[in-house]
């Protein structure tokens, strides 16, 4: 069956981005001019995605705001010779199929894609999580590179990099059955967030999921996990014992935008990848190092 809808959980408060974020969904702040949200949706429509399903909550009416068609908006840059800023807001709108499902209680990951289970159906699906920014500039994008090896293997994927040890007991940390070939291997255990002395591994799950259905009907009977939430990666664990679950090594770089130290770092590098900033920020970084 083909991989045809993502899922990309956006209802969470935001509180590491305060006070940023207590009117703006934190979905919704920008890497230079674009929405980190923006991103995500056009990773989705990128890797061939046909619909996107945003779990957002009833304070993030900004998200649905942001990607509704405009055409009054739209024509009044028309007639102010601002035909490329136009397109760019149609293109918004335009380039997925986007539906909400509303995730009334923060009850954890796993109970936000438990919300989601009539949207999505009988069919295997795409995680991206809003937090994990990941560009692969010289090939294609994380969840394409997935959904490639799904239509080979057919199984559920996890998407993990290696992180510093120091920083194990912030993610689903793997263990795994065999070691990595070709970047993958069959998964044998998962926990959430370990303490750095107790971790399996440092190879972390870092927000690119492509499960198959039956992760709902293992969500529906989940009990809360760590930090009293429902967690995806205990459902996910429980799936490994029933069917195969890939682990994938993906290639790209991965920022942590939830974070700002992260955020800053991705703006940072956005910003010197674009041809109308990148002299002027560099120059700005130069002198910087030079005081
Ligand atoms: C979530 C997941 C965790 C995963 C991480 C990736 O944690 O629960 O397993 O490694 O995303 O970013 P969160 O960062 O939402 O606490």
């Amino acid at each position: 069956m083909q991989v045809k809808k993502a899922v990309i959980p956006a209802a969470g408060l935001g509180t590491r981005f305060l006070p940023a974020t207590k009117a703006l969904a934190k979905e919704m702040l920008p890497i230079v001019d674009i929405p980190t949200l923006q991103y995500q949706i056009k990773e989705a429509v990128d890797a061939g995605i046909e619909e996107v399903i945003l779990i957002i909550s009833d304070a993030k009416k900004d998200i649905i705001e942001h990607f509704k068609r405009n055409e009054a908006y739209e024509n009044y840059l028309i007639s102010n010779g601002k035909q490329k800023e136009a397109e760019a807001i149609k293109q918004i709108a335009t380039m997925a199929k986007i539906s909400y499902v509303y995730q009334h209680e923060m009850k954890g990951l796993g109970h936000a894609i438990l919300c989601c289970k009539e949207a999505v159906g009988n069919e295997p699906f795409v995680i991206i999580l809003g937090d994990d920014l990941i560009i692969n500039a010289h090939g294609d994008n994380v969840s394409k590179q997935m959904i490639d090896i799904y239509n080979i293997y057919h199984n559920s994927i996890i998407g993990c990099q290696n992180v510093a040890l120091e920083n194990v007991n912030k993610y689903g940390i793997m263990s795994l059955k065999a070691p990595m070939e070709n970047r993958i291997a069959l998964l044998k255990d998962m926990v959430e967030k370990p303490d750095i002395d107790k971790a399996p591994s440092r190879l972390a799950c870092l927000g690119r999921y492509l499960l198959t259905p039956e992760i709902f009907d293992i969500l529906k009977d989940a009990k809360p996990g760590k930090g009293g939430e429902i967690q995806l990666t205990d459902a996910i664990k429980v799936l490994a014992k029933r069917q195969d679950v890939i682990v994938y090594d993906f290639i790209g770089r991965r920022y942590d935008v939830g974070d700002k130290y992260g955020y800053v770092e991705a703006t940072i590098d956005f910003a010197l990848k674009r041809d109308d900033m990148k002299e002027k920020v560099l120059n700005h970084l130069k002198e910087i190092l030079l005081k």
